[in-house]
């Protein structure tokens, strides 16, 4: 075993080296209220197995999660439906963007991963079964608040209704899966519940605590919850891993060597299996629409605390 990284010092470094940085990349302004957002914002939350915690920046500060609500999402609905969620959805990375519409219809509305937007779309039509929208909403914050052991975890209002108010692609998405019969609900209750997950409001702090049973074979370490069982925390891991990143999935891979999750608001949730849950904010985006600094700061991390599931 190679010695234990000094996390408290790497956490540190990483956010001086980065410090001159801050501010690179376009935040995100097709939802218009994620484009408010001081774009010099970056924190960083490191919490181990051990629930040694980590912070840096503006780690305790809660910003819009988006896209990596897609991973909690797909834990909430394989734990409520089991395999049976694989007739309706892929486990391919797609190589496109995350709001594409052009592989639907030659994969007859069948999506190609739960992380691509149209994916996610038919996670959260399942989540509706047996629920009004408002019943679906209510047990996913009480599924995240459980994860994460918090709270006070809420989603942000006013980033819901904007989305709700720019949600052409994603209603053009679900109208195409619901003409297929991918969807099984109306699309007005699915995409209301798919952008209040999408709105969730975490710090690092709270998003990495909540990715800890990813790290740990599906149980929290510190609560001693079991959340998922560890053939299905695995799988989770694999498809961050293949298609947490949309079409920057490979690089990210290549570069930090670890699953990962992002979201347009500037997050990325990181597992580092058997060592911790990582969680980045830094609003800047790439241009496959991932946080730049953030996936910086994880390959910075990952180098100095060797870290990898490729090996050391
Ligand atoms: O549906 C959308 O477009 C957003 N709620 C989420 C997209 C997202 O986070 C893509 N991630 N990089």
């Amino acid at each position: 075993m190679p010695p234990k990284p000094d996390l408290k010092s790497i956490v540190a470094g990483i956010h001086a080296d980065l410090a001159p940085r801050f501010g690179e990349g376009k935040v995100a302004d097709y939802i218009p209220q994620l484009a408010r957002v001081d774009p010099r914002r970056f924190g960083l939350a490191v919490v181990t197995l051990e629930g040694e915690t980590f912070l840096a920046g503006d780690a305790e500060l809660p910003f819009s999660i988006q896209s990596i609500s897609k991973a909690l999402m797909l834990t909430l609905a394989l734990g409520r439906h089991g395999e049976t969620i694989w007739k309706r959805v892929g486990r391919e990375p797609s190589g496109s963007a995350f709001n594409s519409i052009v592989q639907l219809e030659a994969e007859s509305g069948i999506p190609r991963n739960p992380f691509i937007n149209a994916g996610a779309i038919v996670v959260t039509d399942t989540l509706l079964a047996g629920h009004t929208p408002r019943e679906a909403i209510a047990e996913i914050v009480r599924f995240v608040r459980f994860l994460a052991d918090e709270e006070g975890i809420v989603t942000d209002k006013a980033v819901a209704r904007s989305e709700e108010a720019t949600g052409d692609r994603n209603r053009a998405l679900a109208h195409f899966m619901h003409s297929f019969g991918t969807l099984k609900h109306p699309v007005d209750h699915v995409l209301g519940v798919y952008f209040h997950h999408c709105a969730l409001a975490m710090s690092c702090r709270q998003l990495a605590k909540a990715g800890l049973f990813l790290a740990n074979n599906g149980r929290n370490p510190v609560t001693g919850h079991s959340v998922i069982s560890s053939a299905r925390a695995r799988r989770i891991n694999a498809l961050m891993l293949t298609c947490g990143h949309y079409d920057g999935s490979g690089d990210f891979a290549y570069r930090v060597g670890l699953p990962g999750k992002s979201g347009v608001g500037g997050g990325i949730l990181a597992i580092a299996p058997g060592h911790a849950s990582i969680a980045v904010w830094s609003p800047g985006l790439d241009a496959t629409g991932n946080s730049l600094l953030g996936s910086i700061a994880l390959e910075m991390l990952a180098n100095r605390a060797g870290w990898s599931v490729f090996g050391h």
